[in-house]
C-alpha cells in the first residue's frame, strides 16, 4: 500500500495534459506507442454514442482511470492510479470529485503562458482538500518566459513557496536541455541533433552564465522540504517536454519518491487509516448508460481501507442492506479486467442498475460514511422549460436523478413552477439537454435565471424562519429539501451574510 500513488493532472486545455498523460504511461510500459491514449479516446467515443456532444465537440466528457505499475531507480516497484480529468474549456463537478478521490497532483502549466484561471480554481480544490501539488513547467523546448518569472508567477498566484528540482539551459533561446538538480544530469530532447555543449552534467562544466544562473536559482528559492510539501505549503517544479520526453521520468520518479501514499479520509466515525481491516470505500463519480441498450452504471470506489477480495459483500450506505459485488473492474491503459483483489488508495468500477450514488459509502458493517464529497455552489443558474408541458412528471424525476447522479444541482424554488438547474461548467448544462432528451424523452429548454448563485443555509430554526419569512422569493429547497438561498448576485451574499450573522451561508454542501 505505501507502494500506491493515486494522483491526477490538472491543467488548462492544451497545456499539455494529454501528451504527458501518454508519456507517463509509456514511463511504466502500459503503452506501446505514443498516440495510443488519442487512439483509446477515439474508440471510447465511438462506443459512447450515447453521449453525442463528446462526438460533437471532439472532447471525452466524462474521466476515467488509468493504472500502471513502474520500477523506481531504487528497485522498487510502484503503482500508480492516474485519475483523468477532463481536458476542457469547460470543467464540470465531475473534476471537482475526482480531486477527493486522490492523495495528490501534478499541475501542469505551459513555459509560455503560465498559470490560467482555470488551474487556479482547480488548485483552489486541491488546496481545500489538502491535496498536494508537483508543479511541471511543461513545452520548455520552446520560446517561453523567463524561468524566474515562471517560478515567480506560481509563488504568486498559488500563495505557495515554489522550489525548483531542475533548471532548463537556454529556455527561450537555443535550449539545450534540463539539469537536474538531484542527479546533476542534463537531459536532452530526443532526437535533438543540434550542436549542443556537450555536457552530460553540470559538473562537466556548463558555461558561466549558466552556472551562475542556477546558482542564483539554488540560492534564491527555499529547499525542498519534504512536510512542507505534503501540507500543501510548497510546491517542487520540475521543467521538461512531454512532447519531446524528457524531464518526464523525473517527474514520475518524483511522485513515486515524494507523492503520500494512501491517506487516511475524513469519516464521521472520525478519520479511516488505510490500514484498517475493515473494507471501506466512497464514490466519486458514477458513469451512466455506458451502454445505451441497457440502463447499467459504473460506479466508481476509490477504497480507503481493508483489502477488497472479488464477491465480497459490502453495505452501500444509501441503500442500508449488503451486495455483492461480482464484476469489479479494474482500469489499465488499455483495458479493463475483473479486479480479484484490490488495495486503499485502488480505484475500482463497480457495475449496477442505479444502487450507488455519488457519495456513498460503502463498507462491511455499514458504520462509517465518509465526509468531504460536497456539491458546489453552482456558477451557472438555469430555468428549465418543457416544449411539451404534459412531460412534468417526468422532466422531475430527470432532474432527481441526474442531480443524485451529480450531473446537475436541482432547486425547487419555493414561489413558482419553474424549477432551477445549477452547474458549475457550461457542459453540464449541454449533457443535461442530451440526456433528457434521449434518455426520458423530454424535450427542454434552458432560460436564464433570476439568480447568479445559490447558498445552502444553516442555522437554528427561529434564524431560519426569521430569514424565510422575509426573502421567499429567493428561496429554494435541493434535491434533499434543504434551504438554499437564491442569490442575484455574490454581493446579495455577503450583504445577507452580514445582515443575518446567525446564519450560515455555505458554498459547499456536504453529500
Ligand atoms: P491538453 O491535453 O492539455 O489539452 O494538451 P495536449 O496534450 O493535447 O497538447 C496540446 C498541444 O501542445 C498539442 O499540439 C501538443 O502536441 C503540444 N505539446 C504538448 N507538449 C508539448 C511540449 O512539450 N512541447 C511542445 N512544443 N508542444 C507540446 P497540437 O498541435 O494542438 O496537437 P497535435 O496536432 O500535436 O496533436
Amino acid at each position: 500500500m505505501s507502494n500506491r500513488r493515486t494522483f491526477a493532472i490538472i491543467s488548462h486545455p492544451d497545456a499539455g495534459k494529454t501528451t504527458l498523460t501518454e508519456k507517463l504511461l509509456l514511463q511504466g510500459g502500459a503503452i506501446h506507442l505514443a498516440g495510443e491514449v488519442k487512439a483509446r479516446g477515439q474508440a471510447r467515443r465511438a462506443r459512447s454514442d450515447w453521449m453525442k456532444i463528446e462526438q460533437q465537440r471532439g472532447i471525452s466528457v466524462t474521466s476515467s482511470v488509468m493504472t500502471f505499475e513502474r520500477t523506481s531507480p531504487d528497485g522498487s516497484v510502484v503503482t500508480f492510479n492516474l485519475l483523468d480529468t477532463p481536458g476542457h474549456e469547460d470543467f464540470s463537478e465531475d473534476t471537482y470529485r475526482t480531486l477527493t478521490a486522490v492523495d495528490s497532483a501534478i499541475m501542469v502549466i505551459d513555459a509560455a503562458k503560465g498559470i490560467e484561471p482555470q488551474t487556479r480554481k482547480l488548485f483552489e480544490v486541491c488546496r481545500l482538500r489538502s491535496v498536494p501539488i508537483i508543479t511541471f513547467v511543461n513545452k520548455v523546448d520552446r520560446e517561453g518566459r523567463s524561468v524566474f518569472e515562471t517560478l515567480d508567477e506560481v509563488a504568486d498566484a498559488l500563495a505557495l513557496d515554489v522550489c525548483p528540482m531542475s533548471w532548463p539551459i537556454g529556455m527561450g533561446g537555443v535550449f539545450q536541455g534540463v539539469l537536474d538538480f538531484a542527479t546533476d544530469t542534463i537531459s536532452r530532447p530526443e532526437g535533438d541533433s543540434r550542436e549542443f555543449l556537450g555536457k552530460r552534467t553540470a559538473a562537466e562544466g556548463i558555461p558561466d552564465d549558466i552556472a551562475e544562473e542556477i546558482e542564483l536559482a539554488r540560492g534564491g528559492y527555499p529547499a525542498f522540504d519534504l512536510e512542507a510539501y505534503r501540507h500543501g505549503d510548497l510546491t517542487p517544479v520540475y521543467f521538461g517536454s512531454a512532447l519531446k520526453n524528457f524531464g518526464v521520468a523525473e517527474l514520475i520518479d518524483a511522485i513515486a519518491r515524494y507523492a503520500p501514499p494512501p491517506r487516511p479520509q475524513p469519516s464521521d466515525a472520525g478519520t479511516i487509516s488505510p490500514e484498517g481491516k475493515e473494507v471501506t470505500g466512497f464514490i466519486f463519480k458514477v458513469q451512466a448508460n455506458m451502454d445505451p441498450q441497457h440502463r447499467d452504471r459504473i460506479a466508481f470506489m476509490r477504497l480507503v481501507s481493508g483489502t477488497f477480495k472479488r464477491g465480497m459483500k459490502l453495505t452501500p450506505s444509501a441503500l442500508g442492506k449488503p451486495v455483492a459485488i461480482h464484476s469489479p473492474i479494474l482500469f489499465f491503459a488499455q483495458d479493463r479486467e475483473i479486479a480479484d483483489t484490490a488495495e486503499p488508495g485502488d480505484i475500482i468500477g463497480i457495475p449496477n442498475h442505479g444502487t450507488l450514488r455519488v457519495g456513498d459509502t460503502l463498507s462491511e458493517t455499514n458504520k462509517v460514511r465518509f465526509t468531504g464529497l460536497p456539491n458546489f455552489a453552482p456558477e451557472i443558474l438555469r430555468r428549465v422549460a418543457l416544449k411539451d408541458p404534459t412531460k412534468t412528471k417526468q422532466l422531475r424525476k430527470a432532474l432527481d436523478d441526474l442531480s443524485e447522479e451529480g450531473v446537475i444541482q436541482v432547486f425547487y424554488p419555493e414561489l413558482g413552477g419553474q424549477w432551477i438547474v445549477g452547474v458549475v461548467g457550461q457542459l453540464q448544462l449541454d449533457v443535461l439537454i442530451s440526456r433528457l432528451e434521449a434518455e426520458y424523452k423530454v424535450e427542454a429548454m434552458l432560460e436564464a435565471a433570476p439568480f447568479e448563485t445559490a447558498r445552502w443555509l444553516k442555522g437554528s430554526d427561529a434564524a431560519l424562519k426569521g430569514f424565510t419569512d422575509f426573502n421567499m422569493a429567493h428561496l429554494a429547497k435541493d434535491r434533499d429539501g434543504d434551504p438554499v438561498f437564491m442569490a442575484r448576485s455574490s454581493w446579495d451574499v455577503s450583504y445577507q451574510q452580514e445582515k443575518n450573522p446567525d446564519l450560515v451561508f455555505s458554498a459547499t454542501k456536504e453529500r
